[in-house]
């Protein structure tokens, strides 16, 4: 398919226009997977999938992947629709395999995971050609945790937790910096003060799946289920990539 429609103006203006087709082409000889790529031996990974993140998480701090605890939660409310977006990630309990995650209970996430409580969370780390997936249920930890969370932020991210309610229609740049002075002002008088909604959520896998790029496309994917009647709570696979 070709694009015969004049394009847009790029981000700054000076630059060429950008078209369909003009991104296609810069797609596709943009590089991918190019490695040098660590590998992965999936008969030697383990009876359980926790530690198996654990190591890989570990070894992308080592390396200096960027940002390696910013994660894609994927939620879907009553209706179905799936909704996904980047989050960090606050903790992980490596026996149960399970991940920490904080907002706002209010939040179009926090909707959905009130009416749904189940979700999915996707790590990329291109350096690596991994990907991580893991899926299932959902829980909110106690007010106790949420609050040393909460309180264990920086003071701009408090201040933002009392700005406004998240993912509520904004009505400009104006009410916001208002809605922020007075947050500031608000964590300045009351420091120990904790938003209603701030809640951590923890998302104990039912699955997970390993994903390592290999040499020319050989890739591996290894896929743990949970089993309570199998030796160690897991079965685990590969799958065809
Ligand atoms: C790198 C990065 C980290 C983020 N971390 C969080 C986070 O830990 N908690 C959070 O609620 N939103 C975080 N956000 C903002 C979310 O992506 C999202 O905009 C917000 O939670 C509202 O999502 P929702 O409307 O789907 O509920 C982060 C965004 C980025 C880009």
């Amino acid at each position: 398919m070709t694009d015969d429609k004049p394009g847009v103006p790029g981000e700054t203006g000076q630059d060429a226009p950008v078209t369909a087709d003009s991104l296609r082409e810069r797609m596709r000889s943009a590089p991918v997977l190019a490695g040098p790529l660590p590998g992965f031996d999936p008969a030697a990974a383990g009876p359980a999938p926790g530690p198996v993140f654990a190591r890989w998480l570990a070894r992308a701090l080592d390396d200096g992947v960027p940002e390696p605890h910013v994660m894609t939660l994927a939620t879907a409310g009553a209706d179905g629709r799936p909704s996904a977006r980047v989050l960090l990630l606050r903790g992980v309990d490596i026996e149960r395999c399970a991940f920490d995650f904080a907002s706002e209970a209010a939040s179009r996430k926090g909707r959905d995971l009130a009416e749904h409580p189940y979700a999915a969370l996707t790590w990329y780390w291109p350096q690596h050609g991994r990907q991580i997936r893991a899926a299932g249920p959902v829980e909110i930890l106690d007010r106790d945790t949420a609050r040393r969370d909460f309180l264990g932020r920086r003071e701009p991210s408090r201040a933002a937790g009392f700005t406004g309610v998240m993912s509520a229609p904004l009505d400009g740049p104006a009410a916001y910096q208002q809605a922020r002075r007075r947050a500031t002002a608000h964590i300045a008088a009351a420091p120990e003060d904790v938003p209603e909604g701030h809640t951590v959520y923890r998302l104990a896998a039912d699955e997970a799946e390993f994903w390592q790029a290999g040499p020319a496309g050989q890739h591996i994917r290894l896929r743990y289920a949970r089993d309570p009647a199998a030796p160690g709570g897991w079965t685990r696979g590969l799958l065809w990539p």
